[in-house]
């Protein structure tokens, strides 16, 4: 039988890849057999996960803030390897800010890396992924794209451009094969939730409540559904959005129970 999920003789490209979900999925898409490129700003930490990993990992230190990043991170890639299969647009900040709070420069900074850097190094690899024959893109996105967070209008705003953006390089490159979809975690426990733990008592545990699996989600959980964008398992699919955040954002988890109301 066939395995749809094995992924030996592909190259993949993985941004964010020093920790958190990009470790995760890097990690796994190398199990999967896949030779990864690891992209990140953290060298120590990138060497650290790929010192973990069996299918000859190249380390690609990378800062994507900047205008230009994309397109010279893409560059910079295939100076390194014969063609890319597989891009996992991870690396993202959060911008937890109200509305009245949000400067003009924190806005651009996290719409810079969460989506004008993805779209750079997505088109800047694109004609590699053709010329393979075709490929598949995986953008993080998040549920906060979906669901109206309160005090991170910014953040939300990145999330949904991907995934709307992900819905249209679908339709621009269908025809060439390749495929793009979106995958919009929950809450995973991750560095990124380091300033809320330390400054919201209590905020962990809040949140937990609001998902109907009762527990935070870990980067594995999103890493396998990465693994099954980035292969055959996915094949018929693209400008899909998979929301992975243990049942919370489209699902009812209220305390109020149906029986306790009048009908
Ligand atoms: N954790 C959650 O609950 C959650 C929920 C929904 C969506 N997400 C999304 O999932 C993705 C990964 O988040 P995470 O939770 O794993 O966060 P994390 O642990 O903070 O990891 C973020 C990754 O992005 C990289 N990165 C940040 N700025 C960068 C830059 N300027 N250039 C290059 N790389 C940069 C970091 O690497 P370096 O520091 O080494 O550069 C790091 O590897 C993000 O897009 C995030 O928005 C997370």
């Amino acid at each position: 039988m066939v395995d749809v999920q094995d992924l030996t003789g592909r190259i993949a490209v993985v941004t964010g890849a020093s920790r958190g979900i990009g470790e995760a999925s890097a990690r796994a898409l190398d199990a999967a057999g896949a030779r990864v490129v690891l992209i990140g700003r953290s060298v120590g930490d990138l060497d650290r996960v790929a010192s973990g990993m069996q299918n000859q990992p190249i380390v690609l230190p990378a800062d994507l803030s900047a205008r230009g990043a994309g397109t010279t991170t893409a560059q910079a890639v295939l100076d390194l390897v014969e063609g890319v299969d597989i891009l996992v647009n991870n690396a993202g900040i959060p911008m937890r800010r109200t509305p009245s709070q949000l400067t003009e420069d924190e806005f651009d900074e996290v719409f810079a890396i969460n989506v004008r850097s993805l779209l750079m190094l997505t088109v800047g690899l694109s004609d590699s992924m053709i010329e393979r024959g075709g490929g598949s893109v995986v953008n993080v996105s998040s549920v906060a794209g979906i669901n109206g967070p309160v005090g991170r209008v910014a953040y939300a705003g990145t999330k949904g451009a991907v995934d709307a953006m992900t819905r249209a390089l679908a339709a621009d490159w269908g025809p060439s094969g390749i495929r793009v979809n979106s995958v919009a975690p929950g809450l995973i426990a991750t560095a990124i939730w380091e300033e809320s733990r330390q400054n919201v008592p209590g905020l962990i545990e809040d949140l937990q409540d609001g998902i109907a699996l009762k527990r935070w989600g870990v980067g594995e959980d999103v890493a396998d559904v990465v693994v099954f964008f980035a292969s055959d398992a996915s094949r018929y699919v693209t400008g899909e959005t998979l929301v992975v955040d243990g049942g919370m954002a489209r699902v009812g988890t209220s305390k109020v129970k149906l029986t306790e109301l009048d009908d």
